[in-house]
């Protein structure tokens, strides 16, 4: 079956175009590329010219997941697939595929309304890519730039959806109660990259979360530490998730949805068996309140000793 090949790049429409560009180049090491009239811009981060594309607008949230396909057969074949599922499919222009650095393009949605951009022929950079702050750089390339996990409204609807339309195959699911939410969450891949796609319900907006991955704990940390010192607000603390089994933490970006940053996951091989996990993490991973309280009552216990 003609599949997607990787996560080819993600599209947000943010309001704060300078506080994008911050967080982007200062806090996660990426680079900027291609500044356009209208104020926006791309970010790099791996041989690929760009990974993120950053717009204006109010939304504040995702505006487009962009999927690789191998070539201009594999592309029609998954238009037609679509087609002959009922789906609306948009071939866009040669301008708009430019835009896009990119072949190639058609236009669709899933089933939760989330917008896709199907492609082929992506341009490569013509340096390679060096990042002060991310010295040994991110694992992206052939696995793509990392994952999304995004809205559904029916996930029994959306990975049949992922999975026959698009060749996504299941990774596992995470079930179970999070601090008095409850967590159902449906993993896909597209390559060896544990999950190039999640879903679930309950969420605010579009995306939940995208995830970069660097080649160590320690840049784990140090871009921790970055983040924390801008004063960015951590939606998850540092921990091991049982499933992946990468280790990350979870930061607010500035259009108020999520980023994790993470290194370690183990890889897709021959043989997967998909499994339901009971909790969303080995360890770690607890919202930041935790410590605030804990604080506070650390305080008013010394305050009584004292
Ligand atoms: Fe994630």
């Amino acid at each position: 079956m003609t599949a997607v090949k990787q996560a080819g790049y993600l599209v947000f429409e943010v309001s704060d175009l300078s506080a994008w560009e911050d967080f982007g180049t200062k806090i996660l090491g990426l680079q900027v590329v291609d500044r356009r009239s209208d104020g926006g811009f791309s970010l790099r981060m791996d041989g690929y010219q760009q990974r993120f594309f950053i717009e204006p607008g109010p939304a504040d949230d995702l505006a487009a997941v962009g999927w690789e396909v191998e070539g201009p057969e594999a592309l029609e074949e998954i238009a037609n697939r679509l087609k002959g599922a009922g789906h609306q499919v948009v071939s866009c222009s040669a301008e708009q595929a430019a835009g896009r650095n990119v072949e190639a393009l058609v236009r669709a949605s899933d089933p939760a309304g989330n917008p896709i951009e199907i492609f082929h022929g992506p341009k490569m950079a013509a340096e390679p890519f060096v990042s002060e702050l991310v010295p040994s750089g991110f694992v992206a390339d052939e696995q793509g730039f990392g994952h999304v996990v995004i809205v559904s409204k029916d996930d029994e609807q959306h990975e049949a959806f992922y999975s026959t339309m698009f060749g996504f195959e299941l990774s596992d699911y995470i079930r179970c109660e999070y601090f008095g939410h409850e967590i159902n969450v449906t993993f896909m891949h597209a390559n060896a990259r544990h999950h190039s796609l999640a879903f679930g319900g309950g969420q605010l907006k579009r995306i939940h979360h995208f995830m970069v991955q660097v080649k160590s704990v320690d840049e784990v940390g140090r871009c921790y530490d970055r983040f924390l010192f801008s004063g960015g607000m951590v939606h998850q603390t540092l921990g091991r998730h049982p499933n992946d089994k990468m280790f990350s933490f979870y930061g607010y970006t500035p259009s108020g949805f999520h980023f994790e940053l993470g290194a370690g996951a183990i890889e897709i091989e021959d043989g997967w068996q998909s499994t339901v996990h009971r909790k969303v993490s080995e360890w770690g991973h607890h919202p930041p309140q935790l410590l605030t309280k804990a604080y506070r009552r650390a305080k008013e216990a010394r305050g009584k000793s004292s």
